[in-house]
């Protein structure tokens, strides 16, 4: 399975995903492969409203249109997929102690390194577009925004990356791993990701839906993309906004 990849590059935009969003909405005739790249996003958007800093030219920032034609029951699979290309991508730079941490932040050790923000647009019960949209740090190694946690490559290895080349590298290995979609065993992306997973099987401190802050032990994820956290009175699953990390 090969992705027809068209990027753009533009210096500024608000948010790349918001511009290939409005471009798959007005224009109904892009293709799988299509996408942005920008220099700088004066609204770069991050999950759970928060904003994504990117120093200018620093970064990649990035977002494309698949149309995987998952039904929406399995939508966590493509977000899987995307997090274990990062991972993958990160491995080959010889990087250690990549975790993915759930649903698809992508953490170096306790630090975050990539973020993905996915947008679905469906049609009936599947997906017909999604706009997959990626933060990389590469060279920034200062960060001023109250973001947690960040890291880059170049604050991990000290060396310099060039952009572009790194944007090939990266969906080289998604399109490697998008293929997994489409095969009828799909324990793979699965069994990956969990062998990945931030804090698997460590007793941690999360905060519930109330921020009240409770013991557990991550043992993994269920199809829907829930988190199974095991706790006294057994398993039980979270949602994405039923649960926060404690890091
Ligand atoms: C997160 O971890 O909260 C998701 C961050 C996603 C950031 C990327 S940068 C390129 C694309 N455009 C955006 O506005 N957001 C995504």
């Amino acid at each position: 399975m090969d992705i027809n990849w068209n990027i753009d590059y533009v210096e500024e935009v608000t948010s790349t995903n918001d511009l290939v969003y409005r471009s798959v909405v007005t224009d109904p005739s892009l293709t799988e492969g299509y996408g942005v790249s920008a220099g700088f996003q004066s609204k770069g958007r991050g999950e759970r409203g928060n904003s994504w800093e990117s120093s200018k030219n620093q970064n990649l920032l990035l977002s494309f249109l698949l149309k995987p034609g998952l039904p929406v029951s399995r939508q966590f699979l493509l977000s899987q997929i995307i997090s274990l290309a990062i991972a993958e991508y990160l491995v080959d730079h010889d990087i250690d102690g990549v975790k993915i941490k759930w649903p698809n932040d992508i953490y170096v050790g306790d630090r975050k390194i990539a973020g993905i923000l996915i947008q679905n647009i469906l049609q009936g019960r599947a997906i017909r577009n999604s706009i997959i949209g990626i933060g990389l740090n590469l060279n920034q190694t200062e960060f001023y925004s109250d973001a947690p946690n960040p890291i880059s490559l170049k604050a991990i290895t000290g060396n310099e990356y060039v952009i572009q080349t790194e944007c090939l590298l990266l969906l080289d290995t998604i399109t490697k791993n998008y293929t997994e979609l489409f095969k009828v065993r799909k324990a793979k992306p699965q069994n990956m990701y969990r062998f990945l997973l931030y804090r698997l099987n460590e007793k941690a401190t999360f905060l519930d839906k109330e921020n009240l802050p409770f013991e557990g032990i991550i043992k993994g994820v269920d199809d829907q993309g829930n988190l199974e956290v095991e706790r006294q009175h057994g398993i039980e699953h979270f949602g994405f906004k039923e649960i926060k990390y404690v890091i």
